[in-house]
């Protein structure tokens, strides 16, 4: 359906050409003046040097080509020349009931649906999933729904980090730690057993062990680089080794994911795109991108308009292991095969930009993708604590994920017991619905590529720009409509009639939005739009409630018609929120 901005420019456009001017300075934007009207158009200031002429005349011969529109009840020429407008209660109304019933509630489908990955969460198996990762987790969640709900096909990637030294290094503290596995034991050919010989707690602990000692023995360095790399070359022992830390990480990782209502159509991972490393590398080579450097490849990617210094991107170092770079590299390999996506977009740490920048243009100049595929790299800002450095645990250590969850549940159920509206039992559940909404929310509320301070005071509080404020919205309209319900109203009775007040126009006005909100927030990967939106909307609905009396209205008709409203509000609500990536509880 057409939008309404988009209604109200075409009323414009044809009065600009009936006047004679071009049509296309008939655009309408929001007022800047919402004390004075509610849209305003500002084609005539913009025509006045073609046209060498005043604007304001441009605008009176425009506004008296209007006619007596449908769409206005206002349109007033002010000097020096801008239109202002506002629209017509009852076109407002019918265009809200368009709205109710159309599918995707007035967002215009894609009109060649692309193919999209997001290569996103990227956790590093066996290393706890910790606060760092959570930030990709949300971001990339949204972008996915958001992209989906318009109508693309969203491929999402956990890209799981199983390929990196941290393998060595886990690898060769179980060495020293139980030499006698026969893992170890390289004239072993049976079969390796099918139990793992660690539980996902001591992987946990083995491997920051193993990390703090790697820092300051070099020999244990040295020894856990060479299980790396024999590990990447498929030495039997280590790549079973592999396989229980794998499953035993996966398992974890999963329920992680699920309990941030996060998930994943593909768990690939950096070593499924070892099968495709040889035959790129070489074919690298034979094209004379990749040269020897220092005994290791590299390919040049600096560019002459760059202002800073960009390094060769390294493919394989001089024992031949490969690096970060060579599995994304191959991986987009494997991705152009089996998928052909339109775009790839990496949802990444933003320290990590200049890898991205290396891998995108190694990739481009080796005709590893096609000219029209999209690479996109959306890097974001760091997650810091009320003192303005990286997230921490009160002691000072990294922040596991499952920790400040658990935290944030805490805080919200203590704040749901002392409002007492939800029996106890309700209560645990209830904590965690709106624990993740707080968190989601606090997140996504930024801008994406900005460092933000993770303030758990304000994130909990149902007060203010946060996710309990909106599910709190939510949940008040849902009990409106029951009590509606619970008294013998039809909740499918009636139709949305013009606004009868300020406030109802204006959470009308508000919920028109929809459509372009969502559009351009995939469009510029700015899920915060949505936050925004929705703040707008909650705060719209608020206001409307405390002035208006609902469910005592005498009047059947208007009563039906309030319900109507409260009715695609929620949906608006709801259906944005699904698209951050949480719900809402029935009860708060
Ligand atoms: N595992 C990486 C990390 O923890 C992130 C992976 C991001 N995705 C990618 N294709 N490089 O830093």
């Amino acid at each position: 359906m057409k939008k309404l901005m988009e209604q109200m420019a075409d009323e414009l456009s044809a009065a600009f050409e009936k006047a004679g001017y071009d049509p296309s300075y008939g655009k309408v934007t929001v007022s800047n003046r919402p004390d004075l009207c509610e849209f305003q158009c500002n084609g005539a200031m913009a025509g006045a040097k073609a046209y060498k002429k005043a604007p304001f005349m441009i605008a009176d011969d425009v506004v008296a080509n209007l006619g007596n529109s449908p769409v206005f009840s206002m349109a007033e020429v002010v000097k020096p020349g801008f239109i202002n407008l506002k629209v017509k209660e009852e076109f407002l109304a019918d265009y809200l009931e368009q709205m109710a019933v159309d599918e995707k509630l007035s967002v215009t489908p894609a009109e060649t649906p692309k193919t999209i990955m997001i290569d996103y969460g990227g956790p590093n198996v066996a290393k706890p999933l910790h606060v760092g990762h959570l930030r990709s987790a949300i971001i990339g969640e949204s972008i996915k729904r958001t992209g989906r709900y318009i109508g693309h096909k969203v491929i999402g990637d956990v890209h799981l980090g199983d390929w990196g030294l941290q393998m060595g290094l886990i690898i060769t503290e179980l060495k020293h730690r139980q030499p006698e596995l026969v893992y170890f034991d390289d004239s072993y050919t049976g079969e390796y057993p099918s139990e793992a010989p660690f539980t996902i707690s001591e992987l946990e602990e083995i491997y920051p062990c193993a990390s703090g000692k790697s820092k300051t023995d070099e020999e244990y360095r040295n020894e856990a680089l060479e299980a790396t790399h024999l590990l990447q070359q498929g030495k039997p022992g280590y790549m079973a080794l592999w396989n229980h830390i794998m499953n035993v990480s996966v398992t974890d990782l999963k329920r992680n994911y699920d309990n941030l209502n996060v998930s994943f159509d593909l768990w690939k991972k950096e070593s499924d795109a070892q099968p495709y490393i040889p035959d790129m590398v070489e074919k690298m080579k034979e094209q004379g991108f990749a040269y020897e450097d220092q005994g290791a490849l590299v390919v040049d990617v600096k560019e002459e308009s760059d202002t800073k210094e960009i390094p060769p991107c390294m493919l394989l170092k001089s024992d031949g292991a490969s690096l970060y770079t060579t599995t994304d590299l191959a991986t987009i390999v494997e991705r152009v095969k089996l998928f052909d996506p339109d775009e790839i977009l990496y949802v990444v740490d933003k320290r990590q930009e200049l890898h991205f920048i290396q891998v995108f243009r190694c990739a481009r100049k080796t005709g590893l993708v096609k000219d029209e595929t999209k690479l996109s790299f959306l890097g974001f800002g760091t997650m810091n604590g009320k003192d303005g450095k990286p997230f921490k645990t009160r002691e000072g250590g990294v922040m596991r994920l499952e920790n400040l969850i658990a935290d944030i549940d805490e805080e919200m159920y203590r704040k749901i017991v002392e409002n007492r509206s939800v029996k106890d039992k309700d209560a645990d559940e209830t904590a965690k619905i709106v624990g993740l909404s707080a968190i989601k929310y606090g997140d996504l509320s930024n801008q994406a590529t900005k460092d933000y301070i993770f303030d758990v005071d304000r994130f909990t509080s149902f007060e203010g720009n946060t996710g309990p404020y909106i599910l709190y919205t939510i949940v008040r309209i849902k009990s409106i409509l029951n009590r509606f319900v619970e008294e013998g109203g039809d909740a499918d009775a009636g139709r949305i009639l013009p606004a009868v007040n300020e406030s109802e126009k204006n959470l009308m006005l508000q919920l028109t939005g929809f459509g372009a909100t969502v559009e351009s927030a995939f469009e510029e990967k700015a899920p915060h739009k949505i936050c925004a939106y929705i703040y707008e909307v909650s705060n719209a609905f608020n206001s409307f409630y405390h002035e208006t009396k609902i469910l005592s209205e005498a009047n059947q008709a208007q009563k039906e018609s309030f319900i109507q409203l409260l009715k695609l509000t929620r949906e608006v609500l709801e259906t944005s929120i699904d698209l951050l990536g949480f719900s809402a509880p029935d009860r708060m």
